[in-house]
């Protein structure tokens, strides 16, 4: 198992992005998670590819972005030409789901289907066998720093035996919302590789960003020593 950190700029500081970003690598950050939203899919409107692309600029780490928007095959090119390295796509939102994970690949970027807290495992069932990556919401998307659900770690479970099966077993698990050290281990131990972290790791202002990212990837780690994959 392969464990990578994916701060979410989401809770860092809009103005000092550069600064953050820069803090959270030092504490271990593998890649930095972007939180798109429309207003529509989720009732909250963030950021677009001008800042994905001015993100490109500042790290060399990759950007993994995460579109919470209603028509995600619009801005595919966008966000790859500004420098998106994964793109991850809600699979409540697109009826021609194969047709979007496709056009990810061609465009040379990797890519993940998102499912909802509420949306069945079956949903994803006809293309794991087509994904670089699955992210399961273990929040309702939308905002930072809400509650972890606690069934979350089975739905891990679940995904993780839907890809086997599918003989995608290269391709890892992300799991969002409410990663913090109470609940970084029960993620993992269930099988989840990338782990999104927001308020655990940038809610404490700059001066504690590297070490929060720091004590959530050792804590990710030493889970995976005792996770079955
Ligand atoms: C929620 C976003 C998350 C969010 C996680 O809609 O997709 O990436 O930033 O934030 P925390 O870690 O604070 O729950
Ligand atoms: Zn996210």
């Amino acid at each position: 198992m392969t464990i990578r950190l994916a701060p979410s700029i989401l809770a860092a500081d809009f103005a000092a992005l550069g600064r953050d970003i820069e803090a959270a690598t030092r504490g271990g950050a593998d890649q930095i998670h972007v939180d798109v939203m429309d207003g529509h899919f989720v009732p909250n409107i963030t950021i677009g590819p001008p800042v994905v692309r001015a993100l490109r600029k500042v790290t060399t780490l990759p950007l993994d972005v995460h579109l919470m928007i209603m028509e995600p095959d619009r801005y595919l090119d966008a966000f790859v030409d500004a420098g998106a390295n994964m793109i991850s796509v809600h699979v409540e939102v697109l009826p021609h789901l194969h047709r979007t994970i496709t056009q990810i690949k061609k465009l040379g970027a990797k890519a993940g289907v998102v499912l909802n807290p509420s949306t069945p495992v079956v949903a994803i069932e006809q293309v794991v066998g087509d994904v670089d990556f699955v992210l399961v919401m273990s929040v309702n998307p939308g905002f930072g720093g809400q509650v972890f659900i606690p069934n979350t770690p089975a739905k891990i479970r679940a995904v993780r035996t839907l890809l086997d099966r599918a003989g995608n077993s290269k391709a890892p698990i992300e799991v969002d919302g409410g990663v913090d050290l109470t609940t970084v281990a029960a993620v993992v131990e269930a099988g989840a590789e990338w782990l999104v972290a927001g308020n655990a790791i940038f809610s404490g202002g700059y001066d504690k960003a590297e070490a929060a990212a720091r004590a959530l990837k050792d804590a990710a780690l030493a889970a995976a020593k005792g996770a079955a994959r």
